[in-house]
């Protein structure tokens, strides 16, 4: 049990990370072309990557997260040639200074974090790479503390929203996803420079909806070393309930109001939960 976790800069980290790996990273060289894929878990990382992947007519590779393995991930991220769409979970405060120095592309997906709460919840009771949490309660209370995988939601957003207003940072929604697709795909790819027409956001709308893909996934063995989040083997776990707002069954008012309490405490600065705070 224990031996599933540890912490790493104060963060939490899974043993799907090796320390050295972690350790390590400093020393990646990015290239100036890499788009990275940046959220916190169970934002929405498996349906953006689905996206992008569709995106591109050339070829790139979608990568496994950097922070996933042991050291050997670096070199392997070095051999492949072509354009490389790295995910990652890291806390901005971890990120190899080199995509910051080549101005890297990066997106970085937020969603409500009382769903992701909700969801974190699910994965950590399914996931066999996690510890496992007696109840939603005593679950909540670790998730308002940073006492979870990749460490604080809270902490996560603000190291990331530093960067917000660079040229080459993309911020986008998974509640806007939901609400308006097409629109969502016409920013993205204008963001990475993709021409693409309108037939074809449409098919990738299609193609990246929760149904299909949940059907896909239950149809196809997949290769655990290949994954877009570092503590997914299993991906069918990942498409539960694909919704907006499925907290409301899950808090009560006293929940909701201390997460409230943290929230307005944590992010009193943030431009990005206000929108999140007007919105949903
Ligand atoms: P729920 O647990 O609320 O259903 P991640 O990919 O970062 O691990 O995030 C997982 C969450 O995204 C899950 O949320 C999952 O259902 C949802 N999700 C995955 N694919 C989706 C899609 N195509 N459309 C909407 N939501 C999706």
């Amino acid at each position: 049990e224990e031996d599933l976790i540890y912490r790493f800069n104060g963060i939490t980290f899974t043993t799907r990370s090796s320390p050295e790996l972690l350790k390590s990273l400093v020393t990646f060289n990015a290239r100036e072309d890499d788009v990275l894929l940046v959220s916190y878990p169970k934002s929405g990382t498996h349906w953006l990557a689905e996206i992008l992947m569709h995106l591109y007519a050339s070829r790139v590779a979608l990568t496994s997260p950097i922070e996933f393995g042991d050291v050997s991930r670096l070199d392997q991220l070095n051999c492949l040639s072509c354009k490389r769409i790295i995910p990652t979970h890291l806390d901005g405060n971890m990120l190899p200074p080199t995509f910051r120095l080549k101005k890297c592309k990066v997106i970085y997906l937020i969603r409500n974090p009382k769903d992701i709460a909700v969801s974190m919840y699910h994965y950590y009771k399914e996931n066999p790479n996690l510890p496992t949490v007696d109840s939603w309660p005593r679950f909540l209370e670790m998730f308002l503390k940073g006492d979870v995988v990749c460490g604080s939601w809270f902490d996560h957003v603000l190291s990331w929203e530093k960067h917000k207003n660079e040229k080459n940072t993309l911020f986008l929604f998974y509640e806007d996803m939901k609400k308006d697709l097409p629109t969502v795909v016409r920013k993205v790819s204008a963001f990475l420079g993709v021409n693409i027409s309108e037939g074809k956001i449409n098919e990738i709308c299609e193609k990246s909806s929760f149904t299909k893909m949940k059907i896909n996934t239950a149809r196809e063995s997949h290769d655990p070393s290949r994954t877009v989040c570092v503590l997914t083997s299993v991906r069918k776990l990942v498409f539960r309930k694909g919704a907006v707002g499925d907290w409301k069954n899950y808090f009560t008012p006293k929940q909701n109001q201390m997460f409230e309490e943290t929230f307005n405490k944590k992010m009193a600065f943030s431009e990005v939960a206000k929108h999140l705070v007007y919105e949903y």
